[in-house]
Protein backbone atom coordinates (compact mmCIF):
# COMPACT_ATOMS: atom_id res chain seq x y z
CA UNK A 1 0.00 0.00 0.00
CA UNK A 2 1.48 3.21 -1.10
CA UNK A 3 0.98 5.31 2.01
CA UNK A 4 1.07 2.44 4.58
CA UNK A 5 1.84 3.85 8.45
CA UNK A 6 1.75 7.38 7.05
CA UNK A 7 -0.22 10.11 8.86
CA UNK A 8 -2.06 12.75 7.02
CA UNK A 9 -3.60 16.06 8.47
CA UNK A 10 -6.09 16.80 6.28
CA UNK A 11 -8.14 20.55 6.45
CA UNK A 12 -11.77 21.17 4.93
CA UNK A 13 -12.22 16.95 5.49
CA UNK A 14 -15.43 16.92 6.37
CA UNK A 15 -16.82 17.18 2.62
CA UNK A 16 -16.20 17.50 -0.91
CA UNK A 17 -12.57 17.40 -2.22
CA UNK A 18 -10.93 17.22 1.25
CA UNK A 19 -12.89 14.23 2.02
CA UNK A 20 -11.99 12.54 -0.65
CA UNK A 21 -8.46 12.76 -0.43
CA UNK A 22 -8.76 11.71 3.17
CA UNK A 23 -10.99 8.69 2.06
CA UNK A 24 -8.35 7.77 -0.52
CA UNK A 25 -5.08 8.11 1.73
CA UNK A 26 -6.95 5.49 4.11
CA UNK A 27 -7.67 3.44 0.69
CA UNK A 28 -4.03 3.68 0.80
CA UNK A 29 -2.62 2.78 4.01
CA UNK A 30 -2.75 6.53 5.76
CA UNK A 31 -4.12 7.23 9.27
CA UNK A 32 -5.90 10.54 8.99
CA UNK A 33 -6.89 13.49 11.12
CA UNK A 34 -10.06 15.61 9.93
CA UNK A 35 -10.33 19.04 10.57
CA UNK A 36 -12.79 20.90 9.98
CA UNK A 37 -15.03 23.25 11.23
CA UNK A 38 -18.22 21.17 10.84
CA UNK A 39 -18.54 19.05 13.56
CA UNK A 40 -21.39 16.49 12.99
CA UNK A 41 -20.18 15.98 9.82
CA UNK A 42 -16.58 15.11 10.84
CA UNK A 43 -18.17 12.86 13.35
CA UNK A 44 -20.16 11.41 10.79
CA UNK A 45 -17.03 10.90 8.60
CA UNK A 46 -14.58 9.69 10.53
CA UNK A 47 -17.00 7.00 11.86
CA UNK A 48 -16.85 5.43 8.78
CA UNK A 49 -12.95 4.90 9.30
CA UNK A 50 -12.86 3.39 12.94
CA UNK A 51 -9.37 3.89 14.03
CA UNK A 52 -7.94 5.35 10.83
CA UNK A 53 -9.16 8.72 11.30
CA UNK A 54 -9.70 11.03 14.39
CA UNK A 55 -11.63 14.60 14.01
CA UNK A 56 -10.30 18.37 15.01
CA UNK A 57 -12.79 20.72 15.07
CA UNK A 58 -11.73 24.62 14.76
CA UNK A 59 -12.57 27.37 12.33
CA UNK A 60 -9.75 28.50 10.00
CA UNK A 61 -11.22 31.98 10.39
CA UNK A 62 -9.30 32.24 13.30
CA UNK A 63 -6.15 30.60 12.66
CA UNK A 64 -2.76 32.15 13.63
CA UNK A 65 0.34 30.75 14.81
CA UNK A 66 -0.42 29.08 18.26
CA UNK A 67 -3.44 27.44 16.11
CA UNK A 68 -1.51 25.74 13.77
CA UNK A 69 0.80 24.54 16.03
CA UNK A 70 -2.53 22.89 18.44
CA UNK A 71 -3.54 21.41 14.71
CA UNK A 72 -0.21 19.79 13.96
CA UNK A 73 0.24 18.62 17.72
CA UNK A 74 -3.30 16.82 17.52
CA UNK A 75 -2.14 15.05 14.13
CA UNK A 76 1.07 13.79 16.31
CA UNK A 77 -1.36 12.77 19.39
CA UNK A 78 -3.96 10.57 17.78
CA UNK A 79 -0.95 9.14 15.32
CA UNK A 80 2.29 9.68 16.90
CA UNK A 81 3.40 11.75 13.93
CA UNK A 82 2.66 13.80 10.53
CA UNK A 83 4.09 12.75 6.97
CA UNK A 84 1.64 14.38 4.97
CA UNK A 85 -0.12 17.71 4.99
CA UNK A 86 -3.01 18.55 2.58
CA UNK A 87 -4.31 22.58 2.87
CA UNK A 88 -7.47 22.41 1.10
CA UNK A 89 -9.87 24.15 3.01
CA UNK A 90 -11.62 26.84 1.01
CA UNK A 91 -14.19 29.29 0.83
CA UNK A 92 -15.85 31.24 -1.90
CA UNK A 93 -17.48 34.88 -2.38
CA UNK A 94 -19.30 36.02 -5.55
CA UNK A 95 -19.69 39.86 -6.11
CA UNK A 96 -18.64 42.61 -8.51
CA UNK A 97 -15.00 43.72 -8.16
CA UNK A 98 -16.57 47.75 -7.02
CA UNK A 99 -18.95 46.17 -4.53
CA UNK A 100 -17.18 42.98 -2.97
CA UNK A 101 -16.94 43.79 0.67
CA UNK A 102 -13.50 43.91 2.82
CA UNK A 103 -14.87 41.55 5.47
CA UNK A 104 -15.35 38.63 2.51
CA UNK A 105 -11.99 39.60 0.90
CA UNK A 106 -9.88 39.43 4.57
CA UNK A 107 -12.18 35.81 5.16
CA UNK A 108 -11.36 34.53 2.41
CA UNK A 109 -7.25 35.03 2.11
CA UNK A 110 -7.20 33.56 5.73
CA UNK A 111 -9.16 30.41 5.42
CA UNK A 112 -7.53 29.64 1.91
CA UNK A 113 -4.22 31.19 2.19
CA UNK A 114 -3.31 31.99 5.52
CA UNK A 115 -3.93 29.06 6.65
CA UNK A 116 -2.25 26.94 4.55
CA UNK A 117 0.52 29.29 5.45
CA UNK A 118 0.45 28.50 9.01
CA UNK A 119 -0.07 25.06 8.78
CA UNK A 120 2.94 24.95 6.35
CA UNK A 121 4.86 26.15 8.65
CA UNK A 122 3.65 24.20 11.34
CA UNK A 123 3.78 20.74 9.55
CA UNK A 124 7.31 21.38 8.35
CA UNK A 125 8.53 22.28 11.76
CA UNK A 126 6.54 18.91 12.54
CA UNK A 127 8.58 17.18 9.95
CA UNK A 128 11.83 18.87 10.04
CA UNK A 129 12.17 17.79 13.64
CA UNK A 130 10.92 13.80 12.49
CA UNK A 131 13.85 13.98 10.21
CA UNK A 132 12.31 11.87 7.88
CA UNK A 133 10.96 14.31 5.17
CA UNK A 134 7.31 14.38 4.25
CA UNK A 135 5.09 15.93 1.76
CA UNK A 136 2.77 19.23 1.82
CA UNK A 137 -0.05 19.53 -0.49
CA UNK A 138 -1.85 22.67 -0.96
CA UNK A 139 -5.09 22.81 -2.71
CA UNK A 140 -5.26 25.57 -5.69
CA UNK A 141 -7.34 25.43 -8.41
CA UNK A 142 -8.11 26.74 -12.32
CA UNK A 143 -8.77 30.52 -10.32
CA UNK A 144 -5.34 30.83 -9.83
CA UNK A 145 -4.81 31.67 -13.37
CA UNK A 146 -8.11 32.19 -14.68
CA UNK A 147 -9.93 35.73 -13.91
CA UNK A 148 -13.48 35.88 -12.94
CA UNK A 149 -13.97 39.49 -12.38
CA UNK A 150 -16.70 38.53 -9.77
CA UNK A 151 -14.32 36.52 -7.24
CA UNK A 152 -11.23 38.74 -6.74
CA UNK A 153 -10.85 37.33 -3.06
CA UNK A 154 -11.07 33.68 -4.27
CA UNK A 155 -8.33 34.36 -7.51
CA UNK A 156 -6.10 36.17 -5.37
CA UNK A 157 -5.95 33.14 -2.62
CA UNK A 158 -5.56 31.15 -5.27
CA UNK A 159 -2.93 32.67 -7.19
CA UNK A 160 -1.24 33.34 -3.99
CA UNK A 161 -1.57 29.43 -2.94
CA UNK A 162 0.61 29.14 -6.37
CA UNK A 163 3.90 31.32 -4.95
CA UNK A 164 3.46 30.34 -1.17
CA UNK A 165 3.67 26.59 -2.98
CA UNK A 166 7.05 27.38 -4.71
CA UNK A 167 8.41 29.27 -2.26
CA UNK A 168 7.41 26.23 0.52
CA UNK A 169 8.77 23.63 -1.70
CA UNK A 170 12.55 25.41 -2.43
CA UNK A 171 12.47 26.10 1.52
CA UNK A 172 11.75 22.70 2.38
CA UNK A 173 12.93 20.57 -0.27
CA UNK A 174 16.70 20.46 1.61
CA UNK A 175 14.78 18.70 4.43
CA UNK A 176 13.14 16.36 2.13
CA UNK A 177 9.88 17.51 1.97
CA UNK A 178 8.26 18.58 -0.86
CA UNK A 179 6.02 20.75 -1.69
CA UNK A 180 3.59 20.92 -4.32
CA UNK A 181 -0.43 21.88 -5.31
CA UNK A 182 -2.81 21.03 -7.14
CA UNK A 183 -5.43 23.06 -9.03
CA UNK A 184 -8.41 21.33 -10.46
CA UNK A 185 -11.28 22.48 -12.80
CA UNK A 186 -14.30 22.25 -12.01
CA UNK A 187 -15.02 19.39 -9.40
CA UNK A 188 -18.79 18.58 -8.41
CA UNK A 189 -18.95 18.91 -4.70
CA UNK A 190 -21.35 21.45 -2.47
CA UNK A 191 -18.81 24.60 -2.85
CA UNK A 192 -19.41 24.26 -6.18
CA UNK A 193 -23.43 23.61 -6.39
CA UNK A 194 -23.69 26.75 -4.01
CA UNK A 195 -21.34 28.65 -6.39
CA UNK A 196 -20.77 28.75 -9.69
CA UNK A 197 -22.59 25.81 -10.69
CA UNK A 198 -25.91 27.60 -9.36
CA UNK A 199 -28.05 27.53 -12.53
CA UNK A 200 -28.07 25.97 -15.41
CA UNK A 201 -26.46 28.53 -17.30
CA UNK A 202 -22.96 28.40 -15.35
CA UNK A 203 -23.41 24.92 -15.93
CA UNK A 204 -23.58 24.87 -19.97
CA UNK A 205 -21.25 27.37 -19.92
CA UNK A 206 -18.28 25.72 -17.81
CA UNK A 207 -19.29 22.51 -19.78
CA UNK A 208 -19.09 24.29 -23.22
CA UNK A 209 -15.47 25.50 -21.90
CA UNK A 210 -13.89 21.88 -20.39
CA UNK A 211 -12.61 19.62 -23.67
CA UNK A 212 -13.73 16.42 -21.50
CA UNK A 213 -17.00 17.82 -21.59
CA UNK A 214 -17.88 16.34 -17.84
CA UNK A 215 -17.46 17.97 -14.36
CA UNK A 216 -14.50 16.00 -12.59
CA UNK A 217 -15.10 13.50 -9.86
CA UNK A 218 -13.61 14.55 -6.50
CA UNK A 219 -12.20 10.83 -6.60
CA UNK A 220 -10.17 12.30 -9.76
CA UNK A 221 -8.75 14.86 -6.83
CA UNK A 222 -7.82 12.64 -4.92
CA UNK A 223 -5.78 10.54 -6.74
CA UNK A 224 -3.34 12.97 -7.32
CA UNK A 225 -2.89 13.94 -4.00
CA UNK A 226 -2.37 10.28 -3.60
CA UNK A 227 0.32 10.21 -5.97
CA UNK A 228 1.82 13.38 -4.92
CA UNK A 229 1.64 12.62 -1.74
CA UNK A 230 3.63 9.23 -2.55
CA UNK A 231 7.28 8.61 -3.67
CA UNK A 232 6.20 8.34 -7.19
CA UNK A 233 6.64 11.76 -7.41
CA UNK A 234 9.76 11.73 -5.51
CA UNK A 235 10.90 14.07 -8.50
CA UNK A 236 8.01 16.36 -8.63
CA UNK A 237 8.80 19.70 -6.22
CA UNK A 238 7.11 22.98 -6.40
CA UNK A 239 4.44 22.21 -9.11
CA UNK A 240 0.70 22.82 -9.46
CA UNK A 241 -1.14 19.73 -10.97
CA UNK A 242 -4.01 20.60 -12.91
CA UNK A 243 -7.07 18.39 -13.05
CA UNK A 244 -9.36 20.36 -14.83
CA UNK A 245 -10.76 18.55 -17.69
CA UNK A 246 -8.46 20.70 -20.11
CA UNK A 247 -10.26 23.34 -19.53
CA UNK A 248 -6.60 25.51 -18.89
CA UNK A 249 -5.36 24.47 -22.74
CA UNK A 250 -7.99 25.36 -24.54
CA UNK A 251 -7.50 28.23 -26.72
CA UNK A 252 -9.76 30.92 -26.91
CA UNK A 253 -9.48 31.00 -30.25
CA UNK A 254 -12.07 27.33 -30.52
CA UNK A 255 -15.29 27.82 -31.23
CA UNK A 256 -17.06 26.28 -27.92
CA UNK A 257 -20.92 25.37 -28.47
CA UNK A 258 -23.00 26.84 -25.74
N1 LIG B 1 -14.87 21.90 -6.13
C1 LIG B 1 -14.14 22.44 -7.08
O1 LIG B 1 -14.50 22.43 -8.25
C2 LIG B 1 -12.85 23.10 -6.77
C3 LIG B 1 -12.09 23.58 -7.84
C4 LIG B 1 -10.87 24.18 -7.57
C5 LIG B 1 -10.42 24.27 -6.27
N2 LIG B 1 -11.20 23.81 -5.25
C6 LIG B 1 -10.66 23.96 -3.89
O2 LIG B 1 -10.75 22.73 -3.21
C7 LIG B 1 -10.93 22.96 -1.81
C8 LIG B 1 -12.14 22.18 -1.32
O3 LIG B 1 -13.27 22.61 -2.05
P1 LIG B 1 -14.63 21.79 -2.07
O4 LIG B 1 -15.21 21.99 -3.40
O5 LIG B 1 -14.42 20.43 -1.54
O6 LIG B 1 -15.48 22.69 -1.02
P2 LIG B 1 -16.57 22.31 0.07
O7 LIG B 1 -17.29 23.57 0.40
O8 LIG B 1 -17.39 21.14 -0.38
O9 LIG B 1 -15.66 21.85 1.30
C9 LIG B 1 -14.86 22.78 1.98
C10 LIG B 1 -14.61 22.27 3.38
O10 LIG B 1 -13.87 23.29 4.10
C11 LIG B 1 -14.47 23.46 5.36
N3 LIG B 1 -14.29 24.83 5.86
C12 LIG B 1 -14.78 25.96 5.32
N4 LIG B 1 -14.51 27.00 6.09
C13 LIG B 1 -13.81 26.53 7.16
C14 LIG B 1 -13.28 27.15 8.32
N5 LIG B 1 -13.42 28.45 8.56
N6 LIG B 1 -12.63 26.37 9.21
C15 LIG B 1 -12.51 25.02 9.01
N7 LIG B 1 -13.01 24.40 7.92
C16 LIG B 1 -13.67 25.14 7.01
C17 LIG B 1 -15.95 23.20 5.13
O11 LIG B 1 -16.65 22.91 6.32
C18 LIG B 1 -15.91 22.04 4.15
O12 LIG B 1 -15.89 20.79 4.80
C19 LIG B 1 -11.07 24.47 -1.65
O13 LIG B 1 -9.82 25.03 -1.30
C20 LIG B 1 -11.47 24.93 -3.04
O14 LIG B 1 -11.08 26.25 -3.29
C21 LIG B 1 -12.40 23.23 -5.46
Amino acid sequence: MKHKDKVALITGAAQGLGFACAERLIADGAKVLFVDIQEDKVKEATAKFGDRAAGWICDLRQIDTSMADEIVAAAVDAFGKLDILIANAGIIHLDDFVDFPEAAFDEILTVNLKSAFLLGQSAARQMISQGHGGSIINMSSINAILANPRSVGYAVSKGGMKQLTAVMAVGLIEHGIRVNAIGPGTILTELNLRSVMATEEQRRMILSRTPARRLGDPSEVASVASFLASDDASYIVGQTIYPDGGRLILNYTVPVNE
